[in-house]
């Protein structure tokens, strides 16, 4: 009759043994990591095929469920933490992102509201103010000013949040009452991420209302183009309410320039969104703040330290330069949500900051990696991921088989086979399917380019070197002459 009637949970004791094993694990496949093919030769369906259809009826032990991460998920990873990652852009991490995160997973605490953890919220601030002076950023982002900054998901929060908050700008805060008035014209360049097309769309700006101007040489956005289609639109009677410019293209890390852009959004009244999703980092040293001319003139700029800054997906960093626009444009109040320390004004509530009610505590894994690296050792991290990316420019250039495909300002190298698009191909596909590495190609200038991207936390010179040699070899197998196509 009094017996205790059985727990379906893990007990505390089985969780500290079953969250050794599951560390020891994580050390070992760092360890081992070169061991594996790094883009998954998984079939599309196979891993599916290999997990049961239905769920267990009655819970099973840990142990057979970390085995079947081993044979089961394992074989359907490309392994973006491998030193031989040289695809898109890094997604990179490190110990001490991933234990502030198992940390954050572990506390389960909501920080929608000051009140509902206010370490949350206020440890927030704190990374988010040490950045603005990490990254040479405008004193207008800092919390303690009219500013302030936010971790979002991702660079597309990031600029859909901007963006609302310019189009209630631009419209007195009428687009939320009434809905939009399809005047809005929103603007970025034909290089700028998609995320801007996707933001007009959500935003009810309409595609049809989306300018994407032409970039010039280095395939950065074109400023006069931008005057053009701004005063074009005027006349028309349309309202220009956002650009979006970028700092490190996504195909070549092409740096628009924001001093330009700036001048002309400040004359038009247009918002100024700074996406700066995996470069921004390098602006962590002084001799790379060059990248950021003319920030100061941005109504907003975004970063995500886990790209390029040894810090776990999702972490995406924001700041407004005002917050009024930003929460005015974001904010709800239902009653269940009220609160003494809201209803003071002298709280943040993030909520206000972002798409979603929840969030995550994403804050500690940043203070982490910052706290384990320090600044000096985050910017010697950078520098040697943008040597590296030099010295694999230096030898592309050595090679009269190759050429370079697009200036390289950082740590992504565009190049080509000089035999053409179909050749590149092909030599994309060999090495990806070797295992050895893998990269990523683009189109730059109606021409296919192989991205090297440098930025993986353990990529090291004899990786780099490697992944040259490797390309070599296989251009030499495909017997590959200039113009074969
Ligand atoms: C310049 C740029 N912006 C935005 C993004 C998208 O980032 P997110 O996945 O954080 O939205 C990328 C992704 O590579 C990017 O290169």
């Amino acid at each position: 009759m009094n017996e205790q009637p059985h727990s379906h949970h893990m007990s505390v004791e089985e969780f500290r043994r079953r969250g050794r094993e599951v560390v020891d694990w994580i050390a070992e496949y760092y360890r081992e990591i070169e061991s594996f093919p790094v883009l998954s030769r998984a079939k599309p369906g196979e891993i599916l095929a290999a997990l049961p259809p239905d769920p267990p009826a009655q819970g099973e032990c840990f142990d057979a469920i970390l085995r079947d991460v081993d044979e089961i998920i394992l074989p359907g990873l490309t392994h973006w933490q491998s030193p031989n990652f040289f695809a898109f852009f890094p997604a990179n991490t490190s110990g001490p992102s991933i234990l502030g995160e198992l940390l954050s997973a572990s506390l389960g605490v909501q920080g929608m509201l000051w009140a509902t953890s206010p370490a949350c919220t206020e440890l927030e601030m704190r990374m988010l103010d040490w950045l603005v002076g990490m990254l040479g950023l405008p004193e207008t982002f800092l919390s303690h000013g009219k500013g302030g900054g936010v971790i979002q998901d991702t660079a597309s929060s990031a600029a859909l949040c901007a963006l609302l908050a310019a189009r209630e700008r631009a419209t007195g805060g009428e687009s939320n009452e009434q809905g939009c008035n399809g005047l809005l014209t929103a603007y970025a360049s034909a290089e700028a991420h998609s995320l801007v097309e996707k933001a007009v769309k959500i935003a009810g700006i309409g595609r049809r209302n989306f300018r994407s101007i032409d970039t010039g040489a280095g395939h950065s956005l074109e400023p006069a183009a931008l005057a053009q289609a701004i005063a074009r639109d005027r006349r028309e009677g349309k309202i220009p309410c956002y650009v979006c410019a970028t700092v490190g293209t996504t195909s070549s890390t092409a740096m628009d320039p924001l001093r330009a852009i700036g001048e002309i959004c400040r004359e038009a009244g247009a918002w100024l969104h700074v996406d700066a999703a995996m470069a921004g980092t390098a602006a962590l040293c002084p001799e790379f703040r060059w990248i950021h001319d003319g920030v100061e003139l941005a109504d907003s700029y975004a970063f995500n330290p886990h790209k390029w800054m040894f810090t776990n997906f999702d972490c995406d960093c924001f700041w407004v330069a005002d917050r009024a626009a930003l929460v005015g444009a974001l904010s709800v109040r239902p009653e269940v949500l009220r609160n003494p320390a809201t209803e003071s004004g002298a709280v943040i509530d993030y909520r206000d900051w972002q798409i979603p009610l929840g969030r995550r505590f994403r804050a500690l894994k940043l203070w982490f990696a910052i706290r384990h690296y320090g600044v000096e050792g985050l910017r010697a991290e950078v520098r040697r991921h943008i040597a590296l990316a030099q010295t694999f420019a230096g030898w592309v250039r050595e090679d009269s088989r190759f050429e370079l495909a697009a200036p390289a300002p950082l740590n992504l190298v565009c190049f080509r086979h000089r035999a053409g698009d179909d050749a590149n191909l092909a030599l994309r596909d060999r090495l990806n399917a070797s295992g050895d590495l893998y990269l990523t190609h683009t189109r730059l200038d109606g021409r296919l380019a192989l991205r090297m991207s440098i930025g993986q936390a353990h990529t090291e010179f004899r990786h780099v070197e490697r992944a040259w040699r490797r390309i070599r070899e296989e251009a030499a197998r495909l017997s590959l002459a200039p113009g074969s196509d």
